[in-house]
């Protein structure tokens, strides 16, 4: 296989695009790529602050590699979850990238803010009975946005692939989930009641296009997952949905792009108009909520703080 552009050995081949580029084409194509998404989705412009979401994992890494290739004002974002080793490890991944190429990292800790790591906090409450990821991602997003607003961030943008974001659409598709699917897309609006505009600028990229720009590029990550994400059902879609692509070239890309017209002329509209009319604040932390009074975040957390006394009274009693 050659690559299209020089005629060089091809280092990887995009079937879904019938495009095969050697390592320096490639290392090029993807920024190109990007800030085609980027204007093609209105995701930012070159004077907007973006705080990016780093979890030390591939996918973060290489856009914080991308934006600051392209030019654009960056600040990463690593939450600490506690989540023993891999969040240890997967910290020093973030801080170390941040240092050989001088970028300014802000580092939260779950625990320091709120008393209990994610591990602990999901054996304390109901939400997600006992498997601490939906408390994880509830709480990475209240994180994200909160910091967002408090340093006057214009974005906050994700590392999120294709990958990932056809296994949530096939998962919401297959429940007709029709208010997440109402929200899902490259991006999500900032809202008047202080949600921060989110972008997913890789949403296009497959996961191997990632990895192999990360190698490439020779940028460390920490290669592990969530010791958690052993078993959950988005794996298992992705692993369905990489069968379906090795049959037809494409079908991941092609879902995920019939979804976003279907969208685009009409589908939904009245999910989201009715789910941006519901947003409130929240009465303790002030971020927006579709709950009456106190938002989830700090519903679940105040109840994990309530049980960790009654835990403790308990033990010294
Ligand atoms: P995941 O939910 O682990 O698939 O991660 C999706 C995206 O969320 C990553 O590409 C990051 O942009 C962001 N993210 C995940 N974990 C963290 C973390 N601990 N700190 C900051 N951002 C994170
Ligand atoms: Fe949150 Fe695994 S990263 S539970
Ligand atoms: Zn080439
Ligand atoms: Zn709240």
């Amino acid at each position: 296989m050659r690559c299209r552009k020089c005629g060089e050995k091809a280092a990887i081949n995009m079937r879904q695009h019938k495009l095969a580029l050697c390592g320096t084409h490639f290392l090029d194509w993807i920024p190109e790529q990007t800030q085609r998404f980027i204007e093609k989705y209105r995701m930012f412009g070159e004077d907007s602050r973006i705080l990016l979401a780093v979890s030390g994992g591939k996918d973060s890494l290489a856009l914080w590699d991308v934006l600051q290739r392209l030019g654009y004002q960056t600040t990463g974002l690593y939450i600490g979850l506690g989540i023993n080793e891999y969040s240890m490890r997967s910290q020093e991944m973030a801080e170390k990238f941040a240092t050989e190429n001088d970028l300014n990292l802000t580092v939260v800790d779950v625990a320091d803010e709120e008393g209990a790591t994610i591990p602990e906090a999901s054996k304390l409450t109901e939400r997600g009975k006992g498997k601490p990821c939906s408390v994880c991602g509830l709480t990475k997003r209240h994180m994200m946005n909160r910091v967002a607003r408090e340093g006057g961030y214009d974005v906050v943008t994700t590392g999120h692939n294709l990958d990932d974001e056809v296994a949530v659409l096939f998962g919401n598709t297959l429940n007709w989930a029709v208010g997440y699917l109402a929200r899902q897309g490259p991006v999500l609006e900032e809202t008047a009641a202080g949600l921060v505009r989110k972008a997913k600028p890789f949403c296009r990229f497959y996961e191997r296009e990632t990895a192999a720009y990360t190698l490439l590029r020779g940028i460390n990550y920490i290669y592990e997952e969530c010791p958690y994400a052993e078993g959950a059902t988005s794996i298992y879609h992705k692993e369905l949905l990489n069968q379906m692509e090795e049959v037809r070239p494409g079908l991941k890309l092609s879902f995920y792009l019939s979804f976003l017209r279907a969208k685009e002329s009409g589908l939904f509209v009245q999910e989201s108009t009715l789910a941006k009319s519901k947003l409130a604040q929240c009465r303790t932390c002030g971020q927006p909520t579709t709950a009456p009074d106190q938002c989830a975040y700090c519903r679940t957390w105040d109840g994990v703080r309530k049980r960790r006394v009654t835990t403790r009274e308990g033990e010294t009693r």
